[in-house]
C-alpha cells in the first residue's frame, strides 16, 4: 500500500496531535512540519523524526507531499491553507477554516479549480455517539426533531489571543446543528458579550431557527470554572444525550431509558485516518468545504445579531 506523504503547518497545541496522529496511522507517512516558531518546529520535528521548516513555502517544495493540515492560529489559516493549495497539495484546515467567509470561499475555489480534496476541521462529526444521534433524527427513532441545545464552556484558554469565543469554540455546535439537522437555519439572534477577555468575546448564547419550526440554542463561553461539552436533542418521542467529553450516549422515552455504547475512540485519529482514506478513493469527505463556509456565515450572523440586537434573517442557497 502507497502511503499518503503528509505535512503539518503549525505545531502547537493541537498541530502537534495531527503530527502525532500521521505517525501512527498505517496509511500516512509524515514527511515534515512547519512551525513559525523555530525552537517548537524543532522540538515536534526531533519527536516525531522529520524535517522541521519555519517557513510553509519552502517545505511545500517538497514533492513527497501530498497532503497537509492546517493548524496555525485561526487568523493565518486562510494564508496557509491557499498556499498549500496553490502548491498542490490537498488540505484539511482547521476550524474556523478562515477569519471571514470571503476568505474561506476562497479557500473553496481555489481547491476546485484546482482538483484538490479540501476538508475542516469539525471533529466532533467523527464522535460516534453525534452519528448515531444524527441517525436517530434521520430516521425519526426519536420522533420529529423538536430542539436541541449544546452547551461548550470552560475557562478562557489563553493561547487563543486572535479569534472570540464564537468562532473559535461556537462554530462547532453551529456545525453540529447543521449535521444533526441536516438543514440550514433561516435565522439567528445572539446575545454575545465580554466579561474578561480584552479583545473578544467570551460569552455567547445563540438561537437558531429553522423553516420547519425547529429550533437550536448554542451557549458557550471562556468564563465557567470547569469544562462542560454537551448536546442534548429533543425529538416528539424521545430525548437524547451526549457528553462529548465521555463519549457517553443516552436516549430516554417514557417507555425506556438506553444508553448506546461505544468502544472510546479518538476523534481525530478518525478524523484524519477519513481524511487518508478520501484522497486515496477520490471520496467527498464528511466534512466539505461548503460546510466550513456556511458556518462562517451563522458564526458572523450571531456576531451581527448581537451587536445590533435584532434578528438576523439568513440567506437560503
Ligand atoms: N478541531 C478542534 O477540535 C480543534 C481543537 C484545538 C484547536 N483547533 C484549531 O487549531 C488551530 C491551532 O490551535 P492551537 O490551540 O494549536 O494554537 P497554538 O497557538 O497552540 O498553536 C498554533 C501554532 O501555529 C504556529 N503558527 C502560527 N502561524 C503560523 C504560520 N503562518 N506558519 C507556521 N506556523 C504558524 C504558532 O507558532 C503555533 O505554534 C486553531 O485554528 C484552532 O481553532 C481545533
Amino acid at each position: 500500500m502507497k502511503k499518503l506523504g503528509v505535512a503539518v503547518i503549525g505545531t502547537g497545541f493541537w498541530g502537534k496531535n495531527h503530527a502525532r496522529i500521521y505517525k501512527e496511522l498505517t496509511n500516512t507517512n509524515l514527511v515534515a512540519i512547519c512551525d513559525a516558531d523555530a525552537e517548537r518546529a524543532k522540538t515536534i520535528a526531533a519527536q516525531f523524526g522529520v524535517k522541521a521548516y519555519t517557513n510553509s513555502a519552502q517545505m511545500l517544495k517538497n514533492k513527497e507531499i501530498e497532503a497537509v493540515s492546517v493548524c496555525t492560529w485561526s487568523t493565518m489559516l486562510a494564508k496557509e491553507a491557499l498556499k498549500a493549495l496553490h502548491a498542490e497539495k490537498h488540505v484539511l484546515v482547521e476550524k474556523p477554516m478562515a477569519t471571514n467567509t470571503k476568505q474561506a470561499e476562497k479557500i473553496l475555489k481555489t481547491a476546485q479549480e484546482n482538483g484538490l480534496h479540501l476538508t475542516v476541521g469539525f471533529l466532533m462529526r467523527f464522535i460516534p455517539g453525534l452519528q448515531h444521534i444524527r441517525d436517530a433524527v434521520e430516521t425519526k427513532k426519536i420522533g420529529e426533531l423538536v430542539s436541541a441545545t449544546a452547551k461548550r464552556v470552560s475557562e478562557w484558554p489563553e493561547r487563543i489571543g486572535d479569534v472570540g469565543v464564537v468562532k473559535d469554540t461556537a462554530i462547532h455546535d453551529i456545525d453540529v446543528m447543521r449535521y444533526i439537522s441536516n438543514e440550514d437555519p433561516i435565522s439567528v439572534y445572539a446575545k454575545i458579550g465580554s466579561m474578561r477577555h480584552r479583545k473578544f468575546e467570551d460569552y455567547a448564547q445563540i438561537m437558531l431557527t429553522y423553516e420547519s419550526g425547529k429550533s437550536a440554542f448554542i451557549e458557550s463561553n471562556w468564563l465557567t470554572p470547569y469544562k462542560t461539552r454537551t448536546l442534548t436533542v429533543t425529538g416528539s418521542d424521545a430525548i437524547t444525550r451526549l457528553d462529548y467529553i465521555t463519549q457517553e450516549l443516552w436516549i430516554e422515552s417514557n417507555k425506556e431509558s438506553i444508553q448506546p455504547r461505544y468502544p472510546f475512540q479518538e476523534p481525530l485519529k478518525l478524523e484524519l485516518q477519513h481524511f487518508a482514506d478520501c484522497i486515496a478513493e477520490k471520496k467527498k469527505p464528511l466534512v466539505t468545504g461548503v460546510d466550513g463556509i456556511k458556518a462562517l456565515q451563522v458564526a458572523e450572523a450571531a456576531l451581527r445579531s448581537s451587536a445590533k440586537n435584532v434578528a438576523v434573517k439568513l440567506k437560503q442557497p
